[in-house]
């Protein structure tokens, strides 16, 4: 079946149509279309993103974006029934729609949501609600074009999921089955990066910043200047906190320009702090997943959201799961979404609400009772 997919949580517009088929444990994809229009651009004055100007533009964007993707999709289609006959009113041989209803910015989760349900009743198709941490949980299995499935994996899974808005390990029982182990108790590790940089008047959004400057200085191999707190590295339970984090390397900032107001005109200065700063925050994720691997045993690790692309975060994670000498065959298989899936896009939204579809027979909430919902858990 053609599935077309709307995603708006946050400051991304995301249309995407994928073909599916095979049921909920061979599922398989091809993509059509994937678009994104990013609106970083505009937010970076504010140094985060401006919710109501992030609606405007996914009003504006929106149909923009649907015109390209089912342009693309047709020619992709070729023979294959993927026409647009008469304008956006005429079904253009889509058979479902899904789209994220949260968690994210309910502001602009409407935006997505009222004009899926408008096309769902023009075309006459289901429409299936996506939470948005589910589609970042399948992105490790999907590409920004060609063909995919999911593929059969080892169980117990568990998945770190890391954004601008959660920060969370949880235990997937099967999919669509899940039990959150541990959260953070305030910042999500996204959104400490984001702050922290802009200590460090780095642009908006700060954490792809504060990973390179603190890549490049990993590499310098020098003596470390700074050191910054690694809160609940050590409590018994798998609960973070990066707010205590943020405010250490905040008090950093301050003490360092009382003694010089231009200090942050040092490069080397500022590629210290962001050094320290990842460390610290890589190592808190690191160390409670693996705690977590051991405790249940774990077979698949995933992680994903916008903090996966974080290369650190990758190799370091790479080596927690590794077996160490005399445990060979223990390795956990890790998974983590392909460089064009860690942000925010609506491919990841088809994956999980074609296999929600399946799953649930087809059947789809009323229309009317389908909401926003900035707070969604999984
Ligand atoms: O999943 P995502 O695109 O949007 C949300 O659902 O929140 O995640 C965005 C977050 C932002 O906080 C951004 O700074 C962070 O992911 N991020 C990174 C990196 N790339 C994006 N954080 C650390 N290192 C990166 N390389
Ligand atoms: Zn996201």
């Amino acid at each position: 079946m053609k599935i077309l997919s709307i995603e708006t949580s946050c400051d991304d517009t995301g249309i995407s149509i994928i073909e599916a088929t095979g049921g909920i444990n061979n599922a398989s994809f091809k993509v059509l279309a994937n678009n994104v229009s990013s609106q970083i651009d505009i937010h970076i004055p504010y140094g985060g993103v401006f919710p109501a100007l992030a609606k405007r533009e996914h009003e504006k964007n929106l149909p923009l974006v649907l015109e390209k993707t089912l342009k693309e999709a047709t020619a992709k289609a070729g023979q294959a029934k993927l026409k647009q006959k008469n304008g956006i009113n005429s079904n253009p041989g889509i058979d479902a729609i899904t789209v994220t209803h949260g968690p994210g910015l309910e502001i602009t989760l409407w935006t997505g949501i009222v004009f899926a349900k408008e096309l769902a009743q023009k075309w006459n198709v289901p429409l299936v609600p996506v939470n948005h941490m589910e589609g970042h949980m399948l992105s490790v299995f999907g590409k920004g074009k060609g063909s995919f499935k999911i593929p059969k994996i080892k169980t117990p899974v568990m998945a770190l999921l890391v954004s601008g808005g959660h920060t969370e390990l949880v235990l997937v029982k099967k999919w669509m089955d899940y039990k959150i182990i541990g959260q953070t108790l305030d910042d999500a590790v996204g959104e400490a990066f984001d702050k922290a940089a802009r200590m460090l008047n780095l642009p908006y959004p700060g954490g792809p910043q504060i990973s390179k400057l603190a890549e490049e200085e990993r590499k310098n191999l020098g003596s470390q200047i700074f050191s910054l707190p690694r809160p609940m590295l050590y409590t018994k339970n798998f609960d973070f906190s990066f707010s205590g984090l943020k405010t250490a390397a905040l008090y950093l900032v301050r003490d360092l320009q009382k003694e010089n107001p231009n200090i942050l005109q040092d490069e080397k200065i500022k590629a210290q702090i962001a050094l320290e700063f990842e460390n610290a925050a890589i190592e808190c994720l690191v160390y409670k997943t693996k705690k977590a691997i051991e405790k249940y045993k774990i077979k698949t690790l995933i992680v994903a959201g916008g903090v996966s692309a974080n290369k650190y975060l990758k190799s370091e994670m790479e080596k927690a799961t590794v077996a160490t000498a005399g445990q060979a065959g223990k390795n956990v298989k890790l998974y983590f979404p392909p460089k064009e899936l860690t942000g925010d896009n609506s491919l990841m939204i088809g994956m999980a609400g074609y296999i929600n579809y399946i799953k649930n027979k087809k059947k789809v909430p009323k229309i009317d009772s389908i909401k926003a919902t900035g707070n969604l858990r999984l």
